[in-house]
């Protein structure tokens, strides 16, 4: 597939626009790119239209300078230039871990747009202090050291155990995406990442359908984290995916997809 690219804002966005119906738009997770999403569009585009950004200074989107701090509230406004570039007034919005707080700030700039949400291995609590200030160390030693320091960090908390025993090549995949990004987009996100404001007051305002969904051994975004959503997201579903770890949409493809594609279809036209 042809990538794609738009400038919105000053960024050069790459996306995949795969499909036709009604929109369904994905953003990936830290620090990862829009192909962490191809099980998912190449099992729903067949009735959706599913659009999938690589956010900014991830994959093949433009970075910014070493000491720029990409807010998860930036990233909402890209997403939303995005569908005002393809016209489309209103969508579903999904994302995983950092995408679920770019959806959420999505949600709080822009809930007329929001058709349906879907939260994937997210949260809506701010970081703690320590995690503040570990995200500014990790943004630094990257930056110093290459992203390889990121992924060697990352890789052992992001997969269940059984994913990891049993198929190396997710785990090759997801090094790979990791080595692919940016240091500097990495770097903007952390600090975006830790300057994001506690979000759980605001979730019982959210009045879109809400899909949640979490790996059961999920560790870096606990199904603890979850809960706390179900329980405040008035009439909202969650769904744990069994031997599935922080990257769930990856490791169980095939129930991350049956859980999304009921939720879809079960929406009113
Ligand atoms: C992600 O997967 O987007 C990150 O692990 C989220 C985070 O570090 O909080």
């Amino acid at each position: 597939m042809a990538t794609r690219q738009v400038t919105v804002r000053g960024a050069r966005l790459a996306y995949d626009d795969t499909g036709e119906g009604s929109p369904v738009l994905l953003l990936h997770g830290f620090p990862f790119n829009r192909s962490l999403w191809s099980e998912q569009a190449e099992a729903l585009s067949s009735k959706y239209r599913i659009i999938t950004p690589d956010l900014r200074g991830f994959g093949e989107s433009a970075a910014e300078d070493e000491e720029a701090t990409a807010t998860m509230e930036t990233l909402a406004q890209d997403a939303a230039a995005l569908l005002d570039e393809l016209k489309i007034d209103r969508a579903v919005i999904g994302g995983l871990s950092m995408g679920g707080y770019v959806a959420l700030a999505f949600t709080r700039l822009f809930p007329l747009r929001v058709r349906a949400l879907i939260l994937a291995d997210t949260r809506a609590q701010a970081d703690s202090p320590e995690a503040q200030k570990g995200r500014e160390e990790t943004a630094a030693k990257a930056l110093r050291e290459g992203i390889g320091t990121v992924a060697d960090a990352m890789l052992p908390k992001l997969f269940a155990p059984a994913t990891a025993a049993e198929h190396p090549e997710i785990v090759e995949r997801v090094r790979a995406m990791i080595m692919g990004t940016s240091t500097k987009g990495a770097a903007a996100a952390l600090r975006g990442m830790a300057e994001r404001p506690d979000r759980t007051h605001f979730l019982a305002q959210i009045l879109a359908p809400t899909l949640i969904v979490v790996g059961g051994e999920d560790a870096i975004t606990p199904p603890k984290d979850s809960e706390v959503m179900r329980r405040e997201i008035r009439g909202s579903r969650l769904v744990v995916i069994p031997n599935a770890g922080h990257v769930s949409n990856l490791e169980r493809p095939h129930e991350f997809n049956q859980a999304v594609g009921i939720f879809l279809d079960e929406l009113t036209p």
